[in-house]
């Protein structure tokens, strides 16, 4: 199963998942980063910028987990904006070495498979940044989406537009579509790390953790990885059933082991 991590607050997974990613950089300079958007990762970006000061990440590869279909890549909301604006420039990564899923209309019918095939060009990914929707979703892999499911376009829920209407003016201008990495593509990364805050989350993180696998809640699908580390906060583990062998676990892993 995956090994859960329960910290005292998002600053403190920052920090843990940061350090994860400055060894990974360390030990190989062009790695390649799964980059998550929304407000979840948002801690680890602050944390490794300070760490990343005096690393050469010139050569440091990423990709993101989705884009809204349709939007203008400049909108500041379009995920390439986001990733440009959170990961890019405070991290002064290369911009033609960070890679979103192409939104735009005109070439949409074979974006996911260009995605796909220039995920398998870099090699892989080594280590995935992942959050939970309060659907469960994953990347924007809404309840449904098939474990073998590769980059392609989705419609997005309700539940999932109102979530994201905090980015946009109103909920009418949040894109209907996204397109996004497939479950089955998520699960091909090496090392994912899914984090999740707050009590809003604390359902779709059980689920996710201790519930079935099933594509009614996407974010099971890490049971299925042979490496998934979860780092929450209390109140995100607060519907977990086994949080005190979680703890216990951690507190007494052995040193060599590593995340
Ligand atoms: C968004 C993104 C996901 C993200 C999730 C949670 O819609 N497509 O990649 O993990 O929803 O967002 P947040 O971290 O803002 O709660």
């Amino acid at each position: 199963m995956a090994e859960i991590v329960i910290v005292p607050s998002a600053a403190a997974a920052g920090e843990l998942v940061a350090e994860e990613i400055v060894k990974l950089i360390t030990a190989r300079p062009d790695a390649v980063l799964g980059l998550a958007t929304g407000s979840t990762p948002l801690p680890v970006y602050e944390a490794l910028r300070p760490r990343l000061a005096g690393v050469d990440v010139s050569r440091v590869r990423g990709f993101a987990l989705d884009e809204y279909v349709g939007i203008d890549p400049h909108h500041p909301e379009s995920y390439r904006s986001v990733i440009t604006k959170e990961v890019v420039e405070p991290l002064g990564l290369d911009p033609e070495r960070i890679h979103t899923p192409n939104g735009a209309l005109e070439t949409i019918s074979h974006a996911g498979e260009d995605y796909e095939r220039a995920i398998a060009d870099a090699g892989g990914i080594d280590l995935q940044i992942l959050g939970i929707g309060t659907s469960g979703h994953i990347g924007f892999n809404e309840p449904g989406s098939s474990f073998a499911s590769r980059t392609r376009v989705k419609t997005l829920i309700e539940q999932t537009r109102q979530d994201n209407a905090r980015f946009f003016d109103s909920v009418d201008e949040v894109p209907m579509h996204c397109i996004t990495q497939g479950l089955g593509t998520i699960l091909e990364a090496r090392h994912l790390f899914l984090l999740a805050f707050g009590e809003g989350k604390a359902a779709a993180v059980a689920g996710a953790v201790e519930g079935p696998v099933t594509s009614s809640l996407p974010g099971s699908a890490i049971q299925l990885h042979p490496h998934t580390t979860v780092v929450v906060d209390e109140a995100a583990a607060s519907q977990l059933a086994h949080a005190d062998y979680y703890r216990y676990a951690f507190a007494n892993k052995p040193a060599w082991q590593g995340l």
